[in-house]
């Protein structure tokens, strides 16, 4: 069995070695121009050249649960491109959605200036019952972020292509239900995958439908959001103010009005890494179980888009 490993941006010593040490028969390399055709590929942000040349290879384990950057290149005709499921991305994600809906909803940032300023200064207990939570996408990551929002005792609402029903839950499906779902939030959390269907649709009017006093935390993905509409709601007072996590350029440029904005608290694509052991434990898993020609999770439908 042949594995290679072409990944954009990250070291590839650790993950040579852990793949080794689940395959230890296989021939695991980096990839190089002219290699020949694996048998599976460990991928992030490949160039189309690795994809051109690997016609034949059986399926792409891509190191992250967003497949857009992958999908938008051409593929090997009938290679099975296979997404991280969890591999401990989702309890990260729920960290940093209830930290962020949190901090708002008790104003930490007001009592975090009070204490700098010196004051003892007591503020109105808000009312969690004033700040329902819309979690967009209830997948791998937004379903566990719904129910950690839940436990908070936060009236959670989730948005998804399908129907679902998840306990605690107050859900909506389709084009049908996103106004609603949206006129019941106030809070607003994507969780999308960006897909054509779903590019842009953080615009001024989705936004400008969510309950007035709205904060947006976006940690999908940075193409989801009209990033001029976002600053002209927090302008006219509709959004109190966003926690984001992806942009449409990254690094996020120089200059760029997010920056310092009273009202946006940012940071830099990190709200749940890849984390490599849970991973190549994961990929490992899903080649072995491949090998015996068993089913696997996490395979994407390259027409559905995620
Ligand atoms: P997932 O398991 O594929 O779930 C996607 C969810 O979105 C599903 O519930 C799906 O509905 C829903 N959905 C898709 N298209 C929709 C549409 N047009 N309208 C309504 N709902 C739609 O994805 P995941 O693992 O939860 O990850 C979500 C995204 O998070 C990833 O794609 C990635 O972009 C982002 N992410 C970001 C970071 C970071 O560090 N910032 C880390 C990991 C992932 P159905 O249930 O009906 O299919
Ligand atoms: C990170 O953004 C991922 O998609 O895993």
């Amino acid at each position: 069995m042949k594995i290679t490993f072409c990944c954009t941006d990250t070291k590839a010593e650790p993950w040579l070695q852990g793949l080794q040490a689940a395959f230890p028969q296989a021939e695991i390399a980096v990839w190089q121009p002219g290699a020949p055709v694996a048998d599976y590929a460990v991928v992030w942000a490949p160039p189309q050249q690795f994809l051109d040349e690997q016609q034949g290879i059986q399926a792409l384990f891509n190191i992250g649960a967003g497949v857009d950057a992958l999908l938008q290149r051409r593929l090997p005709p009938g290679a099975r491109v296979v997404r991280l499921d969890d591999a401990g991305m989702a309890v990260q994600m729920a960290e940093y959605v209830c930290h962020a809906v949190i901090r708002h909803f008790r104003e930490f940032d007001q009592y975090e200036a009070s204490m700098r300023a010196g004051q003892w200064a007591y503020r109105k207990p808000r009312l969690r019952q004033d700040l329902p939570v819309g979690v967009m996408g209830l997948g791998v990551l937004g379903e566990r972020v719904a129910k950690a929002l839940a436990q908070f005792d936060f009236p959670v609402n989730g948005w998804s292509r399908s129907p679902k029903a998840v306990d605690g839950i107050r859900t909506f499906s389709g084009q049908d239900g996103f106004n609603d779902f949206l006129a019941a939030s106030r809070v607003l959390v994507n969780l999308l995958p960006l897909t054509p269907e779903t590019q842009d649709i953080l615009n001024r009017d989705t936004l400008a439908r969510l309950q007035p006093g709205g904060y947006l935390i976006n940690v999908a993905r940075g193409a989801h959001l009209v990033e001029d509409d976002l600053l002209a709601l927090l302008d006219s007072g509709h959004l109190a103010g966003a926690q984001l996590d992806v942009f449409r350029t990254e690094p996020l440029p120089a200059g760029h009005p997010f920056w310092n904005h009273p009202r946006i608290t940012l940071t830099p694509h990190t709200s749940a890494r890849t984390l490599r052991d849970e991973s190549i434990a994961q990929i490992a898993g899903k080649i072995a179980a491949l090998q015996r020609g068993e089913a696997i999770a996490g395979i994407v439908d390259p027409a559905r888009g995620y």
